[in-house]
């Protein structure tokens, strides 16, 4: 694990040469390869135990790799783009032939974004090609936040690991397409749907509880369940007071502070005063130790339903699925 100049050019050049590697975005992060590689591409499913029905988002470094990627980039993209880029907003654009089938998994459209961390839009510039990165976990589970999570997660089934520190968002970003006349939002995510909704207007969202045919056309990452902890987790309404269920181990996942703490075996409080930002970006961390803390049962605070807590209730839900 390492985020030097020298290592950089290390990791740009395993990119280049089909290998993959793990970087840090702001919102979590992503187990990259070269996006016009489909040998490299296909590691990442295989590395992840992934379907290859679920398509991989394609990072750059800037708007004129862009138009590498995508074949047209209307009016909204643009507006998009100038107000969310770089940031945690994924646009789903019609993609060029450069792109493989395997990364849009054989929809005509890709996932793209320009990522706002440092240390990976110094390593997309230094590895020259679009990298197609899902977030670096195995499929189904809790997506990293830090270098470790990635090594605890992937371990050898990763070429290098870049560690470029905590991600600041800690959320994955928003999924939008943009391949239907009207807008629709795919995924919940670092960028709230009510900033997106401020620049284009209304934006349709689709279904959470997609079947999974549907979820497959759409955004496989909606299926129900996922990113979920191994313990089973249990989401109590933001109104309700959360208490442990009796003679069960019991964690309480939450923000502020609870009456009925001092009862629960652990518990994460993600912030004293339920900032919505600080609450996302310690997040996945915190559902992590909850998850090795041999626990019964997670139970978890729903947040307010807006800005950020609205993407922080959709990933408790599919948890508690
Ligand atoms: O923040 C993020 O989005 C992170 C970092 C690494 O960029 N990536 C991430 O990737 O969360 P992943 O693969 O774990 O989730 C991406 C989801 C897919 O499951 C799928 O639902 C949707 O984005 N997606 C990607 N490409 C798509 C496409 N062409 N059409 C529809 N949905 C797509
Ligand atoms: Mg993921």
């Amino acid at each position: 694990m390492n985020s030097c100049a020298a290592s950089l050019q290390s990791a740009a050049e395993l990119l280049r040469t089909g290998h993959l590697v793990a970087f840090p975005t702001e919102t979590v992060y992503g187990l990259g390869a070269d996006a016009s590689n489909p040998t490299a591409v296909a590691r990442i499913f295989a590395a992840k135990q992934r379907p290859t029905f679920d398509p991989l988002i394609v990072h750059v470094a800037d708007l004129s790799q862009v138009e590498c990627v995508v074949s047209k980039f209307p009016e909204t993209a643009r507006l998009l783009a100038s107000e969310f880029w770089p940031g945690p907003l994924t646009l789903v654009l019609p993609k060029r032939d450069l792109i493989p089938d395997l990364v849009t998994a054989g929809l005509p459209g890709v996932g793209i974004r320009i990522p706002r961390h440092p240390v990976a839009i110094e390593l997309l510039k230094a590895a020259g090609c679009p990298v197609a990165a899902p977030s670096a976990n195995p499929f189904g589970g809790i997506s990293p936040t830090t270098a470790q999570h990635v090594a605890d997660g992937l371990g050898r089934n990763v070429d290098y690991i870049v560690d470029g520190g905590p991600c600041a968002v800690g959320l994955e970003s928003t999924v939008l397409s943009l391949m239907t006349e009207r807008p629709i939002l795919l995924r919940h995510g670092g960028c709230p749907v009510e900033d997106i909704q401020r620049i284009i207007g209304t934006v349709e969202i689709a279904r959470s509880d997609a079947s999974l045919d549907n979820a497959a056309q759409l955004a496989p990452g909606m299926l129900s369940r996922h990113y979920a902890p191994g313990t089973r987790l249990i989401l109590v309404d933001h109104d309700r007071l959360a208490e442990p269920i009796a003679g069960l181990r019991c964690g309480l996942l939450t923000a502020g502070k609870q009456p009925f703490s001092g009862r629960f075996a652990r518990i994460e409080s993600l912030c004293d005063d339920e900032n919505l930002q600080t609450c996302a970006a310690n997040f996945f961390a915190a559902m992590r130790s909850l998850d090795a803390s041999d626990l019964d049962v997670i139970i978890a605070h729903e947040f307010p339903a807006l800005g950020l807590g609205v993407a922080l209730n959709d990933r408790l839900r599919r948890a508690a699925h």
